[in-house]
């Protein structure tokens, strides 16, 4: 092979690569829109849950979402959903604690993970009380 021969067949080696590079990149910068498009998520509307019961401090009510409970100074709902598999969480009231039937994950009345293979802690509502004292509105 000549050397003008090489130099050619070198000179298309690299422009075809470069080609077949542009290619790729083409087809990402086309594909993106569609991508998030068909990522896209509209969240879930919040929804409110009316708790018409008058809770005493300390006390906790069961609902089959969330947990709701109430103290001097305030009151909070924490999710009855494990966040490991999704399991209904029961609430210990002697240990003050939430434990999964599932897999005994355990986790305080906060929402915080304390042991088992839920990594991640409960998630926490927003929780108003009503005028005159007829309950609480629970944002979930
Ligand atoms: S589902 Fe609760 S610990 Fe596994």
């Amino acid at each position: 092979m000549t050397p003008e021969a090489r130099e050619l067949a070198g000179r298309r080696r690299f422009l075809s690569s470069w080609w077949g590079w542009l290619k790729l990149a083409a087809g990402i910068i086309l594909c993106y829109p569609l991508w998030r498009f068909v990522r896209f998520h509209v969240p879930p509307k919040p929804r409110f849950i009316k708790v018409e019961k008058r809770l005493l401090v300390g006390d906790v009510h069961l609902d089959p979402e969330f947990a709701l409970f109430v103290t001097a100074d305030k009151a909070w709902a924490v999710s009855r959903t494990c966040t490991h598999l999704g399991c209904r969480l029961n609430f210990s009231q002697e240990e003050k604690q939430f434990i999964c039937p599932c897999h005994q994950s355990r986790f305080s009345p906060q929402g915080k993970r304390l042991a088992g293979p839920a990594q991640k802690d409960l998630p926490v509502f927003k929780v108003e009380p009503l005028a005159e004292g007829k309950g609480y509105m629970v944002t979930v």
